[in-house]
């Protein structure tokens, strides 16, 4: 496995690539990487000759400077795990690899990056958008895998790559949980051990929910995971919407059409953390 800091040295490795006829694999991470990445690359070498994973902490993304201050970084920890997966190459850029000037753009994503996380971390959404096109132009990868923990993020980088018409495809992979059901995440080390245990109480009550749905109306069970994840004395709901899968739209009746997905994010302690359930309805 290679470990490239240059996107000079990068080029050249992946025209080779191509050359052979090789297909490229991307995954994109900010590294601190668990299971729940590792299933990306899994299914990228699956899918792919040659699978290209990104560790890039990128700033512009972070609307809470605290959480950018804080969030886990140990490269050589990483490298090791990706070198018993079937990562090939690693891109570990340095921030002026990637922003050699400052980017100024400015995405639209309508209403998709109005709602839920768009809404609590104005900026978030651009900056992502900001990272994935410059990174995607970089890597020209074939197929990008993204996990659905994201779902919003996945929805913003599907809307991406069909309005700049880029030649990625993009691959949705599933949620991989701790054994109590708690999603991983990179922020999941940040949690004290009591914090940790109360954590499985967020993705416990969705699984709950998600039975529930025959009985109650979509109204009273948003405001019934609500108020049980608040019980808790670990755990303050920011915001619990059951939404349609494509617009992101809140749903109000289980007979709307559409997939639905319930999308949470839970304060626990400074820490914020985000997961999502499908409603089968
Ligand atoms: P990061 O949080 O490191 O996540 C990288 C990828 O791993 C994302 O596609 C994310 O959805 C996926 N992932 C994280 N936890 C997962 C889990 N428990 N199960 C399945 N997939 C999981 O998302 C980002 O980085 C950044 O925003 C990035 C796209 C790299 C742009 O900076």
């Amino acid at each position: 496995m290679q470990i490239v800091k240059h996107i000079n040295d990068l080029q050249p490795i992946l025209n080779d690539q191509r050359k052979k006829g090789l297909s490229i694999g991307f995954v994109p991470t900010m590294g601190a990487l668990h299971n729940g990445h590792l299933s990306l690359v899994e299914i990228a070498g699956e899918q792919t000759d040659f699978v290209v994973v990104s560790i890039f902490v990128n700033p512009t993304q972070f609307n809470d400077k605290g959480d950018l201050s804080r969030y886990p970084r140990d490269l050589q920890k990483d490298v090791d795990l990706l070198s018993e997966s079937p990562c090939q190459l690693v891109f570990a850029p340095e921030f002026e690899e990637i922003y050699p000037e400052s980017d100024t753009r400015q995405f639209n994503f309508g209403m998709l990056e109005q709602v839920m996380e768009g809404e609590f971390r104005p900026g978030h959404f651009n900056g992502v958008a900001q990272v994935v096109s410059k990174l995607f132009d970089i890597v020209q990868p074939d197929k990008a895998f993204f996990g659905q923990k994201d779902f919003q993020q996945l929805a913003i980088i599907m809307e991406l790559v069909r309005k700049m018409d880029l030649p990625v495809e993009i691959v949705s992979c599933p949620i991989i949980r701790e054994a109590d059901g708690l999603a991983m995440s990179s922020r999941n080390m940040l949690l004290s051990q009591e914090q940790r245990q109360n954590a499985a109480h967020i993705s416990a009550t969705l699984f709950e929910a998600a039975n529930k749905s025959i009985d109650l109306s979509v109204d009273e069970l948003c405001r019934w995971v609500i108020h049980r994840i608040n019980q808790n004395e670990y755990l303050n709901t920011e915001y619990f919407s059951i939404v349609n899968e494509k617009t992101l739209l809140q749903v109000n009746n289980w007979s709307d059409p559409g997939k639905k997905i319930g999308c949470i994010a839970v304060h626990c302690g400074k820490i914020r953390l985000i997961d999502n359930i499908v409603f089968e309805v």
